[in-house]
Order: C-alpha cells, then structure tokens, then sequence
C-alpha cells in the first residue's frame, strides 16, 4: 500500500514538475529576466519595515547583486540566496518573492516578519532552504510549499502558524529537516510524512497537534530526530518506530501517550542517544534489558506510571548524563532497591540523577562518593529511604541541587554539607534527622532554597545563616529549634517567597529588623514562645501576602501602620494577649481574605465592612469584649454613641464603576497620583478607555523622538515597542504603539485594556496610561504606555547569540525567581481575578525584567476571560500560593527551565548537535 501511494504521488509531482515547466519555468517563460528579480526584491524592499537600513543599499545606483542580503549566480546574475537573517526587519513578506525564480536560499530567521507565508513561495522550484524560524509569521502552512520539489531545510519554528500541516508536504521528497516547533498548529500529523524519504529531522514541539502518530513513519529511514514534545498526541507508542535503526533522539514528553512502554525497541535503535518521554501515561516496568542500552546519554522518563524494581547494570552506558527517573512508581519500599545507584559510578559525565517521588526503600548506598565530579543534581526526595545521610556526599563539590525530603533519613544533617559551595538548593524536610543546624550552612553563600521542616532539629538557629544572602526561602518549622531569631536572618532581603519558622520552641521578641524583608510574601512564626509587642516595622514588609504570627505571646495592639500592608491575604493573630479596638482600617485591605483574631483581648466595636461583611473571612472567638459587627455574628450591639455618618471613600466610588472586577486597577492609582494633563482630541471614546486618562499622539511622539527607530526595543504581532521619556517628570515608559492594519490588532488593544484595567499584581506589567486618538494625518492611532523594563525579556537572557558583545546568564537563583514570579502571575490570574482570565500567549518573550530582575508578564493583547468556567490548572502551575505551606518543593519550577538549561535549542544551523 504504501508503496503504491509513493508511487501515485510521485506521478503527482511529474505532471506538476511538467505543467510548471511549461508554465511557469524561468529559463524559458518571455519577459523573466534579471530585471525581474530586481523588482521583486525593490516590491519586497517596500513591504518591510527596516528601522536599521539593511536594505537602504537596495537602491538603483548599485546592480542588485550587490546589495546587503543578496547573493547572485555566476552564470545568469539572476539572484540566487537572499539572506535578512537577524536584522531587526519587520513588515510582511511580499508575494513577489515568488518571483524569484533562480531562488534556492532563503533566510529571514529571527526577525519581526508577520502576516502569511506567501503562496507564492510554491513558484520556487529550485528553493532548497527555506528558514523563517523566530518571526511572527501568522496563517498556515501555504499548500503551495509542496510544489518546491527540491526543498530540502525547511523552519518556521516559533512562529503564529496555525492550522493543519498539509498532506501535500510529503511531496517534499528531499526534505531532510521540517522544523515547525513552537506554532498554533493543529490537527494530525499527516499520513504522507511516511514519503519524506530523505527526511533526518522532524520537529514538531510545542503546538496543538493531536490524534496518533501515523504508522508511517516507520518507513523513513534516514530520520535522526524525533520531537513531538509537548502536544496532544495519544495513542500507544508508535512501534513502527523501531524500524528506523538511524534514529538517535525520540522525544516524546508532554502529551497524552498510553499503554506500555516498549523498552525493547531500544535495543533495535543501536543509535539511539536521547529517549525522552515524560509526562505521559505510559504503564510498564523498565527492563534490566537497558543494560545494554550502551549509547544512552539521556534517559528521561519522569510522571508515568512506570513500576517495579530497577536492577539495570548502568556500568556500560558510559556517555550517560541525565538519568531521570521521577513521579513513577518505581522501586518497591525494601532494602535493595537503590543498589543500581552502584552502577552508577562507572558513568563518568553523569549530571542528572533525579529517583524523587517513587517508592524506593532502602539506605542512600554510601557510594553515591563515587558518582561523577561532574554531578550537579542528586534528588531523592518522597521515597521511602532510610539510613543515615551519606558523609562522601562531600565529594560532589559541583551539585547545585541536593533534595531528600520526606523520606526516613535519620541520624544528623552532616557538616560536610557545607563544603558544597554551589549548592542552591537544600531540601531535607520531613525526615527524622536530629542534632543542630549546622552553622557550616551560612558558607553556603549561593543557597536559595533551604528547606528544613518536619525534623527533630533542635538548639538555635546559626546567626551565619545571615551569610546564605541569596536565600530566597528558609523554612525550619515543625522542629524543636530554641533561643531567639537571630537579627542576621532578617538581613536577608532576597527571602522573597517564605520565611516559616512555625512550631518550634523560639522565643524573644520579634527583631525590628523584620522590616528588612521588603520583598517576603509568607512570614510564619506561629506556635512559638514569641514575646513583646509586634513590631511596627512589619508594616514595611509590604509584600507580605500571608502573615501568622498565632499561639504565640505578643501583647499590645495591632499597630496603625498595618494599614500599609496592602497585599495582604490572610492575617493570623489568634491566641496572643492582644488587645485594644479592632483596628478600621482593616476593613480597607482590599486583598484581605482571613482574618483570625481569636482568643486575644480585643474589645469595642467589629467593623462591618471589608472583610468584616463576610462572617466565613473572620474569626473572633475568645474575645468576650466584642459587640456590633454585621448581624450574623450574634454580638451584642454596642452601646450607642449618637449617629455616625458612614464613610465613603473614593476607593468605593470607583470600585462599582470598574465593572465586575474586585480589583482596581494600578493604572488609575498611579495615574491620578501624578495628576496628568490630559490633552487628547479624540470623541469617540468608548466607556472602557474613560477609564484611563489619556496622553496625546503629540505628547507620545515627542516622548518618543517621534517614534524613531534607535527608540524601538521590540516587536509583536500587533505592534511595535518604543522606549520612551514622558512628560514634565521624565518619566521612562514603554509605549506600544498598535499597528491597526494589522487584522485583530483592534480587538487586541480591547482585549489588552480590558485586561490591563482589572488586574493588579507585582509580576503583571504595570499600564501608565493610553492613547486613543489620531496622528498628525488624521490616521487613527492607538498606543498603551507601560512603565519600562530596564532589562528587557526573558527571551533576551535565555538567547543570547554567541557574538554579542556581554553574554549576560541567568543564576539557578534568578532563573527559580523568575519561574515563581511568573507562577505567581498566573496564579492570580487564574485563580484571583474574577472573573479568571486566560494570558492566552505566555512565553519568554512575553517576560520582562525589571531593574532589579524582578518577572513582570506583558502582552495581553490574546487574554481572555473566562466565565463560569474552573480552571484546574494549580495542580499543574508551580504556585507561591498558601497551599505551599511546608512542603514547598521545586521541582515544578525547576522542570519549567529544564527545557532551557539542560536541553539546547535546535537551530537550523546545528541540527547534528541535537
Ligand atoms: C545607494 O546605496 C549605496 C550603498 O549603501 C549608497 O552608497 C548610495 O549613496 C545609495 N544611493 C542613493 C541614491 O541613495
Ligand atoms: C541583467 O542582464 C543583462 C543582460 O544579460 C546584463 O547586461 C545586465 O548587466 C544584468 N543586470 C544586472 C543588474 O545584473
Ligand atoms: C546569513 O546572514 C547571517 C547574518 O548576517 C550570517 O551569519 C550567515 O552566515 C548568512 N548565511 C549565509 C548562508 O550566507
Ligand atoms: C511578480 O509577482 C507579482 C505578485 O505576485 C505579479 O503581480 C507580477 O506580475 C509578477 N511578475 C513580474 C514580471 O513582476
Ligand atoms: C565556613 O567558613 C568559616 C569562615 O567563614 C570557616 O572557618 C569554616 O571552616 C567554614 N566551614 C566549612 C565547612 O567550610
Ligand atoms: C463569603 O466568603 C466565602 C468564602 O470566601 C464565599 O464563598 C461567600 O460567597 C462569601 N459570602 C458573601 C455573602 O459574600
Ligand atoms: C531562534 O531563536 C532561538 C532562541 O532565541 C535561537 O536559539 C535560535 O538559534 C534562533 N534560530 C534561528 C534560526 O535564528
């Protein structure tokens, strides 16, 4: 069967190649000449948008074989390559190019190319490579493109390219490499990818593709790589795989495979390198047979339902470096499970070993001291494994992360563990170790994550702990930790997620140096011997989102400056010797969702607004001197002091006016402040964009020296990126001017208005203001102004080109902060915003970071809301939310950048190196 639709497509290609030749081909069609050529590329010249002048050398003073881009034949001078690779060029692709009839390169990579692939392209018989990766190129794959019969390369990954991948590609019969990862396309891979014959890369990552993968694929014999990561593909695994011996990477993580996993093909594959297949469902245990696997550098099976025992002698897979084999079911709770980790020695470029979330049982075997030097993460966390924590740990001077949380460690946390000096992350929490928290901890200076709960620690907490000053969470809770909290730990201002030292035995007074901690978001030190008053400094934490000081001894009241603890979540106070009024202006915290005041002294008046309108938000018990409050407390009212006239602040006058939203936007917080004169001329405003006060185009052309191009800093597929400087106080902003011929472009300046008014959150970006009005022509125009990211996107620090000048990286630490700040984002807006909203084109381009690296999400022109509809995505999202009280682990964020750090990026240029 196959063969026989080979062979009809083949007839297929013949008459085409015929009619074209007939039709259309150059050599032979009257009036195609070099002439032609040079109109097309001047047509093509007059589509882009060059704010570098690349192409201000296409001009008619110079013959068109010399200019930038552009290559010619010898023979003919007819063009030959056109090469606009990363050129800042914008605008959209002319259909002219088909006109470019001795074409065989094209490459537009990494630019702001939007709009279609032109149809036309499919004229281009004699094309062979074809790069269009990292653009904005919207629409589908044209049909067209089957009919340049010689195409060989293939790109357009991250691009918009949505739809199905045609069924005429497998006309392609010299393509080697079809890179479409990072697209919106949909539907099946086709049958006919099975004629690809000359075919060495399929990737296919990151779209919307689904159904199974069609058997035909085992026909190519020459595929190399394999990645459909991260779609909907279902199905068993394609067996019909194991024919193609060329194979040497299969990548199937994230996506909706079944059945049992056949390690047996492996064995087929002589030259299989890299098996990825995480994130899925397959079922099976992993046979001793993988002994033999001896090519295997990579092996990533993480969240399937793989069981059993593994006993696979690693001894001959010497090229081995990550071996990754958590959330499974592997292992079965007894003595000799871990006895592969011996093996394990013998694979001296070992990075990666990750055994979390199983059920191995057993002692760490103490030759884990032999593993590589090149190690540089160990996680065994959530087994069920015993012993004592392994002393020759110190050998691993290179690990970056250690994790054996919630297992039956016993014995002490050895000192050694100081000498890893990259360690940055420390998990060791629900175990039962004993002794002290060493004080060698505080040489740990890179540590970012130290996470100590659930033991039977016990004496004081190191003041050089004060010294770990990237530790962005410290938690030492559930143990039986004495003396005071040492004033050093609170110098540390980059603990930003969690500080929980809940449910030891600490007491002194709380250090006013809490103040400090500007940037934490949880601070728990419930269930202590805490004493004094509470420090009025606390009110400068004014990211706490969660505050639980209870079952505690503070006295005195809750001081005046809480108010200021704007983000504020959930207050517990409860059980302490408070006393005094419950204080006001508790009802004007507008995040404030629980509030325990319980089992203190206060008396007086309860308020009845805010959180106070909702008996489920608050808890009063134990405090006998209470009366008022709304009706369903069941107080006593209050004896009456004369009428009192209710206050209406301006916060509640706004509030009815910005719709549905509990939330107001920081946008009108910030623009009243600095009381902007607003001198638009538009009329026909909508209500929506009343709802900012508005800056001219004139006031936004001068801000930005009239929209020059050594202002622009990015583009999008709706617009266009300006730094710029506004107004009288010099304000630096960002002004996205939309492109409004764009199709869409309107509706997404609505939708991102629209989204941009109803939120608030520190890692959401911040709108200034925006623009609605027309330019000095009387063209309509629309620009948002948002306060400007002194360090670009995420997209820049992640790819980085080689030849830049500073190659900046990113820290583990910086990379984790940016993973939660994202996290955190979109848990608001998933799960706080009412009603939720979808970001809809999250991606590190999307990312950008603030002076001081802080994540803030852009772009939400593709945001959607959502109505009456649950999202479960919490189970999935790495999340800075109360639910990770104690058990915070980071594997989530971890595997968000995993795709960045360990796995490098395909480009058309190194596919052997992938
Ligand atoms: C044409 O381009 C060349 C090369 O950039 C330049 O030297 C020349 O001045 C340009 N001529 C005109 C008329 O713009
Ligand atoms: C175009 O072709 C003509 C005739 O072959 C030749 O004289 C002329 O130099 C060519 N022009 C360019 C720009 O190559
Ligand atoms: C295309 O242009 C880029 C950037 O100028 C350059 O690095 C690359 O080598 C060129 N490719 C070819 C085939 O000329
Ligand atoms: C080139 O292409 C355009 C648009 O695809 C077309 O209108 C034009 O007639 C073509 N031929 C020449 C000789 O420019
Ligand atoms: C930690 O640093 C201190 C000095 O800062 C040093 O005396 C001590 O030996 C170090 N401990 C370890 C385990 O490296
Ligand atoms: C009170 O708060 C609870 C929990 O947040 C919520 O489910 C309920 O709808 C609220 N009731 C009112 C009357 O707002
Ligand atoms: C596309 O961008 C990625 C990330 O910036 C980079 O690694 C890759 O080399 C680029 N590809 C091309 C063909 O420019």
């Amino acid at each position: 069967m196959p063969n026989i639709s080979i062979s009809i497509s083949c007839l297929a290609i013949l008459i085409r190649c015929f009619s074209l030749f007939l039709i259309n081909s150059p050599s032979f069609s009257a009036g195609q000449t070099n002439e032609t050529d040079r109109l097309a590329l001047l047509a093509i010249k007059s589509q882009l948008h060059d704010p570098s002048g690349v192409t201000s050398s296409w001009n008619n003073t110079m013959n068109f074989c010399q200019w930038t881009g552009v290559t010619c034949g010898h023979r003919h001078q007819r063009l030959t390559e056109l090469n606009l690779s990363s050129q800042r060029i914008g605008g959209v692709l002319s259909p002219y190019v088909g006109n470019l009839s001795f074409l065989r390169y094209i490459n537009l990579a990494d630019n702001g190319f939007r709009g279609d692939i032109p149809q036309e392209i499919g004229n281009l018989f004699r094309l062979e490579k074809l790069a269009l990766s990292n653009n904005s190129f919207s629409g589908t794959i044209p049909t067209n493109l089957s009919r340049c019969s010689n195409l060989i390369h293939f790109c357009a990954s991250n691009n918009k390219l949505e739809g199905q991948i045609p069924k005429e590609i497998g006309n392609l019969l010299k393509l080697q490499r079809l890179s479409v990862d990072i697209n919106y396309l949909t539907g099946q891979l086709p049958d006919s990818v099975g004629n690809l014959s000359a075919i060495e890369v399929i990737r296919i990552t990151e779209n919307s593709l689904g159904g199974k993968i069609p058997t035909t694929l085992g026909l190519l014999r020459r595929l190399v790589n394999l990645n459909v990561a991260e779609n909907q593909f279902s199905g068993m695994f394609p067996r019909s795989i194991c024919n193609i011996s060329s194979v040497e990477l299969i990548f199937l993580t994230e996506n909706r495979f079944s059945g049992i996993f056949p390690f047996d093909i492996l064995l087929n594959l002589p030259n299989l390198k890299k098996l990825g297949i995480g994130g899925n469902n397959f079922v099976g245990s992993i046979p001793d047979s993988l002994s033999n696997a001896s090519n295997l550098e990579l092996l990533d099976l993480p969240s399937n339902q793989f069981k059993g025992k593994v006993s696979i002698d690693f001894s001959s897979l010497k090229n081995l470096w990550l071996l990754n084999l958590e959330q499974n079911n592997l292992g079965t709770g007894t003595a000799n499970d871990l006895d592969f980790v011996i093996f394990l020695s013998n694979c001296s470029s070992l990075k990666v070993l990750s055994l979390s979330d199983n059920q191995f049982g057993g002692e760490l075997p103490h030759s884990i001291a032999n593993l590589s030097l090149k190690m540089i993460e160990l996680s065994v966390g959530r087994n069920q494994i015993s012993g004592t924590i392994p002393p020759g740990i110190r050998n691993l001077v290179n690990l970056i992360t250690f994790t054996l949380e919630v297992n039956q460690f016993h014995g002490t946390i050895p000192d050694v563990i100081s000498e890893l000096k990259n360690l940055q992350q420390l998990s060791v929490f629900n175990n039962f170790l004993r002794g002290g928290i060493p004080s060698g901890l505080g040489n740990l200076t890179k540590l970012g994550s130290l996470d100590l709960g659930s033991n039977s620690l016990q004496g004081n907490i190191p003041s050089s702990l004060g010294n770990c000053q990237n530790l962005i969470l410290f938690i030492a809770s559930y143990n039986k930790l004495t003396g005071d909290l040492p004033q050093q730990l609170l110098s540390i201002t980059t603990l930003s997620l969690v500080l929980d030292l809940s449910n030891n035995l600490l007491n002194g007074s709380l250090p006013l140096q809490v103040g400090n901690l500007k940037n934490l978001v949880m601070l728990d030190i419930s269930s202590n011997q805490f004493s004094g008053v509470i420090p009025v400094t606390l009110s400068t934490c004014v990211s706490l989102e969660y505050l639980d000081i209870s079952i505690n001894s503070f006295y005195g009241v809750i001081p005046l400056s809480f108010r200021f603890l704007k983000s504020i979540k959930a207050l517990n106070v409860s059980s302490n010797n408070l006393s005094g009024k419950i204080p006001e202006f508790l009802e004007n915290l507008s995040f404030l969702e629980f509030l325990n005041l319980s089992y203190n002294y206060f008396e007086g008046e309860v308020p009845v607004k805010g959180v106070f309108s909702n008996k489920t938000k608050i808890s009063l018990h134990g405090n006998v001197k209470l009366c008022g409050g709304i009706d369903e407390l069941h107080l006593p009212s209050c004896p009456s002091k004369g009428s009192r006239k209710p206050k209406i602040t301006l916060l509640k006058v706004l509030i009815p006016v910005v719709v549905s939203c509990l939330l107001l936007s920081s946008c009108l917080t910030i623009v009243y402040a600095r009381k902007r004169r607003s001198t638009h001329k538009s009329v026909d405003t909508s209500p929506m964009e009343k709802l900012f006060p508005m800056v001219s185009y004139a006031e936004l052309s001068k801000a930005t020296s009239e929209f020059s191009s050594s202002n622009m800093i990015g583009q999008g597929r709706f617009g266009t990126v300006y730094k710029g400087i506004l107004g009288d106080d010099e304000m630096v902003v960002a002004v996205k001017v939309i492109n409004l011929k764009q199709k869409g472009a309107s509706k997404s300046f609505v939708s991102e208005c629209e989204a941009l008014r109803n939120i608030r959150h520190r890692n959401l970006i911040k709108i200034i203001t925006i623009c609605s009005s027309t330019d000095f022509e009387g063209v309509d125009f629309k620009a948002l102004v948002f306060e400007y990211m002194e360090n670009g996107s995420l997209e820049d620090w992640l790819h980085q080109s080689n030849d830049q000048v500073e190659v900046r990286k990113l820290s583990l630490i910086q990379r984790m902060n940016i993973a939660i700040d994202v996290a955190s984002a979109i848990e608001y807006l998933h799960h706080h915003c009412q009603p939720p909203m979808v970001h809809g084109d999250l991606k590190p381009s999307n990312v950008l970071l603030d002076y001081d690296m802080v994540a803030h999400v852009g772009d939400f022109g593709l945001a959607k809301f959502l109505s009456n509809h649950h999202l479960d995505i919490a189970s999935k999202t790495p999340s800075s939310s109360i639910g990770i009280k104690g058990t915070v682990g980071y594997v989530a964020p971890g595997k968000f950048f995993m795709l960045y750090t360990h796995i490098p990026s395909f480009s058309c240029t190194n596919v052997h190196h992938f």
